[in-house]
């Protein structure tokens, strides 16, 4: 670690990641098993990390899931295979504890579609709302927000709250248009979306489905309303996976993040998963930040334990309070 920690906190300044050369011949599946014990430390992946990094976690899940693993784990270090608000989120429910992310770099368009400054003078218009902020948020922003939610839970944390209760929902205006629809409340929308979920064509899909006609459509509540409105099932990543295994039917059309596709093809080796596509012709129905890591970080963040989410001890005690009442909501809808 001596040797070239000067390099490695240049690179991390720098570039948000560990740039170190990682010796091609190491194995390191053998090496992250090596870290994991001699640290005590845990990795936690979301199912749009790269398969490869999924199958060395210790446990792969949504945003609720992620969280609910990230309040309860033994582990000493948290290693997030994940973007920085999921990271951000361990680390404000287990603030003594050690929660590395392998590149800070790695974003989400929800998160920065709502900056907290602006959305505090936004806020100020609407006295007497509720703040329900999709955990897709910087830790600033959760500081203003009175429940979370994920796309696990929404419909059931919406419901937690009185009727009458006038809200707001942030920052997914898709999510929010969808939780109108589901639950019938009324409620102030800030207008962000997800690069990704936005993307997808209406026309290729529909195209798709014509030629499939026996492929089931399943999409994630952030992609737009005219894709949820012909969708077979609609629901988080984990909801998404769920319903592969239990459906009859044999093929998917896929309209969330393809590396979910990895634990689909997992479960159900002998059903068909074709990726929904993007409205244009690059990949981008992959997540540029969750693609930011990759095996080589991973093992150089778990080596050097850098770089280290930090938080103000104001920013999570302030916004803890959120995240604790979305678990508590969830663990008694027995999510
Ligand atoms: P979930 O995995 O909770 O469905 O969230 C999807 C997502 O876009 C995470 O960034
Ligand atoms: Fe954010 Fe969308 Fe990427 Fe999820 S898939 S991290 S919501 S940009």
């Amino acid at each position: 670690m001596t040797t070239n920690f000067a390099t490695a906190k240049r690179d991390l300044q720098n570039k948000g990641f560990l740039d170190l050369a990682v010796d091609p011949t190491l194995d390191l599946y053998k090496e992250f098993e090596r870290l994991k014990n001699e640290k005590n430390a845990v990795i936690l992946a979301h199912y749009y990390q790269e398969s490869e990094i999924q199958d060395i976690a210790d446990f792969i899940g949504d945003s609720l899931g992620l969280s609910q693993e990230a309040a309860k784990t033994g582990a000493d270090i948290i290693v997030f295979a994940g973007v920085h608000f999921m990271a951000e989120t361990a680390k404000i429910l287990s603030p003594q504890k050690k929660v590395l992310l392998p590149d800070l770099k790695a974003g989400c368009s929800l998160a920065d579609a709502c900056p907290a400054p602006v959305f505090s003078k936004f806020k100020e218009k609407y006295p007497g709302h509720v703040v329900v902020s999709y955990v897709n948020t910087t830790a600033e922003m959760k500081t203003l927000t009175d429940i979370c939610c994920t796309s696990t839970n929404a419909v059931q944390i919406i419901e937690s709250i009185p009727e009458g209760q006038p809200i707001i929902f942030a920052p997914d205006i898709n999510l929010g248009r969808y939780l109108v629809k589901k639950t019938g409340r009324d409620m102030v929308l800030w207008n962000g979306a997800c690069m990704v979920h936005e993307i997808f064509s209406n026309e290729k899909i529909t195209k798709l489905m014509l030629r499939h006609p026996k492929a089931e459509l399943i999409a994630h509540p952030e992609c737009e309303a005219p894709i949820l409105e012909k969708a077979h099932f609609i629901g988080s990543t984990t909801g998404l996976l769920n319903y592969t295994v239990r459906s009859a039917a044999t093929e998917f059309i896929v309209a969330t993040e393809v590396g979910i596709i990895h634990q689909m093809e997992k479960c159900s080796p002998q059903k068909i998963f074709i990726p929904a596509p993007p409205d244009n012709i690059c990949a981008c129905n992959e997540c540029p930040h969750m693609k930011r890591n990759t095996l080589e970080k991973l093992y150089l963040c778990m080596k050097y334990e850098l770089p280290e989410i930090e938080l103000p001890a104001r920013v999570i005690k302030e916004a803890r309070a959120s995240i604790d009442r979305m678990l508590a909501v969830s663990a008694k809808a027995g999510l």
